[in-house]
């Protein structure tokens, strides 16, 4: 009944638009969406041993590693000299070159930290307890990690690893994506004595450095850019207009979209593993980080088999939607993640809106994702935009069946945030959406070929007509006319 008549307003309102024309529209934007480069381009083969960075101070840390600032000198006799053993502490050399790593950035985020542009990098450094100390074991028990490697991240001396690459990722690489991080250099090495290593994680460390240490001489090391702060840093320090709010949400359900085509799960979303710097506008910039818990295998796709309660079902049970939370292990019993880390958006949101996650915390008010009902989701301010009001509902809803997927949460609102006018209650057609189409493609090419490629406004449009689908556009604007029509 629901389709007939779903199928009726689509010719009513899409007359002419065909699924042709959108997959047109799509693959403009696909061959546009390339990523960006990366502050290692300009080191082609550099960077592939742990010897050849400048290891400054800790910036973060997880359940499973330290993170620490990081840069790459250019004098290559100073890299293979004793003194580039990383340093605990030292602050970078004026002999080094820094300008030109940063320069060989394309986007330009603004840097408010000098200590930041001396140390354009970031090194994650797996704690390593129980991958033994093979180069192709700590590769295979921490191949999760890996998932968001560039091509090249791994293609350096160890050969060996390269050609194991396929069978450690066990699935296809994940495309960049504007809002998923890159990891643009992955080795293992001999864990070093690296600042704070005593205070923050002597337990992990292996016996040669602490002799009541548990840790294996060596570990997994993964460079990426170094990023200002993580989403949960970021909204602790500043309240975002709903414009920048509805950007920032946007933000992470491309970045879930484009994860969900891979047929891969994060497992793991929360403020501390979506990192942010600002794009050339001051708009919070936010990528996906952290794919330690992340479910990408290519025979099984998104649907994990949980036959027992050993299965691994993820990090993060705060943020675990409720199909995974509540799933009981038995023969047969699948655990369909496909729309997994769309909720824990809608959980997020409450964040990025200015509330506190609904899902934290043990005080009367929180919830549990196994038992809460949606009526029991606390209300958004009135300021937040009443579009992005009914995604976030709808992306919390406790039956994935009819919970918003990533993609169309986003489609309603790109249309939301720049389809205004073809939106007008019950008056919404074809050609004004055809038009609109048109040119919001126009407009993005010239923002994107003339203007600046580094601004998320123009980034999150490209993503929206790249992954143009006519079923999904279609369903998005029928949500937003009926969420309209009835309140009017
Ligand atoms: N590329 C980066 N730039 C800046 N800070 C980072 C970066 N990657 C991680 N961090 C910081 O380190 C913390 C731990 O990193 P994460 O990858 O989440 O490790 P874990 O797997 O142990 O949770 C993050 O919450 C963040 O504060
Ligand atoms: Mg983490």
């Amino acid at each position: 009944m629901l389709s007939v008549c779903r199928t009726k307003i689509y010719f009513r309102y899409f007359p002419t638009l065909s699924p042709r024309e959108c997959h047109s529209t799509s693959t403009i934007f696909i061959r546009k969406n390339k990523p960006l480069k990366d502050p290692l381009s300009a080191f082609r083969w550099q960077g592939f041993k742990l010897e050849e960075y400048l290891i400054g101070q800790p910036i973060g840390k997880g359940c499973s590693a330290a993170v620490y600032e990081a840069a790459i000198p250019l004098s290559s006799n100073y890299q293979s000299s004793e003194d580039s053993k990383p340093l605990e502490g030292k602050s970078p050399d004026p002999q080094w070159d820094h300008g030109s790593v940063i320069q060989a950035a394309e986007a330009k985020p603004i840097q408010t930290n000098p200590q930041r542009a001396a140390f354009p990098l970031a090194i994650k450094m797996m704690w390593n307890i129980s991958a033994g100390s093979s180069s192709e074991a700590i590769l295979s028990t921490m191949r999760q990690e890996l998932v968001p490697a560039s091509g090249s991240a791994l293609s350096g001396e160890y050969g060996a690893v390269a050609c194991h690459r396929r069978p450690v990722f066990g699935k296809k690489r994940l495309e960049p994506h504007p809002n998923i991080i890159q990891v643009i250099r992955a080795f293992t090495s001999s864990v070093p004595l690296l600042p704070g290593a005593y205070v923050d994680y002597p337990d992990v460390l292996p016996l040669s450095l602490n002799p009541s240490g548990i840790g294996h001489s060596r570990t997994l090391f993964l460079v990426m850019k170094n990023y200002p702060c993580t989403l949960r840093q970021y909204l602790s320090e500043r309240n975002s207009d709903a414009h920048l709010s509805t950007l920032m949400i946007l933000q992470l359900l491309e970045g879930v979209d484009h994860l969900v085509r891979h047929g891969i799960s994060h497992r793991d979303l929360k403020s501390d593993n979506i990192l942010v710097e600002l794009d050339s506008a001051g708009c919070p910039w936010l990528v996906i980080t952290d794919f330690g818990c992340c479910l990408a295998d290519e025979n099984i796709g998104l649907r994990l088999p949980f036959t027992s309660w050993y299965v691994d079902r993820g990090g993060n049970g705060c943020l675990m939607a409720p199909e995974v939370v509540t799933a009981i292990p038995g023969p047969g019993v699948l655990i369909d993640y496909s729309k997994a880390d769309a909720w824990a958006v809608g959980a997020i949101a409450y964040e990025i809106l200015g509330l506190c996650n609904p899902f934290y915390g043990q005080g009367r008010s929180s919830l549990e994702s196994r038992s809460y009902q949606e009526d029991q989701l606390p209300a958004l301010p009135d300021t937040v935009p009443f579009d992005v009001k009914r995604v976030v509902k709808m992306l919390l809803q406790r039956d994935p069946n009819k919970r918003l997927s990533a993609r169309v949460a986003a489609n309603v609102l790109h249309l939301s945030l720049w389809g205004e006018n073809i939106l007008v209650p019950k008056s919404l057609n074809l050609d004004k959406m055809t038009g609109w189409l048109l040119h919001q493609s126009a407009a993005t090419l010239l923002m994107d070929g003339l203007v600046d490629r580094s601004r998320v406004e123009t980034k999150m449009k490209t993503c929206f007509l790249a992954n143009l689908e006519y079923e999904d556009l279609w369903e998005a604007a029928f949500l937003l006319l009926s969420w309209r029509n009835h309140s009017v």
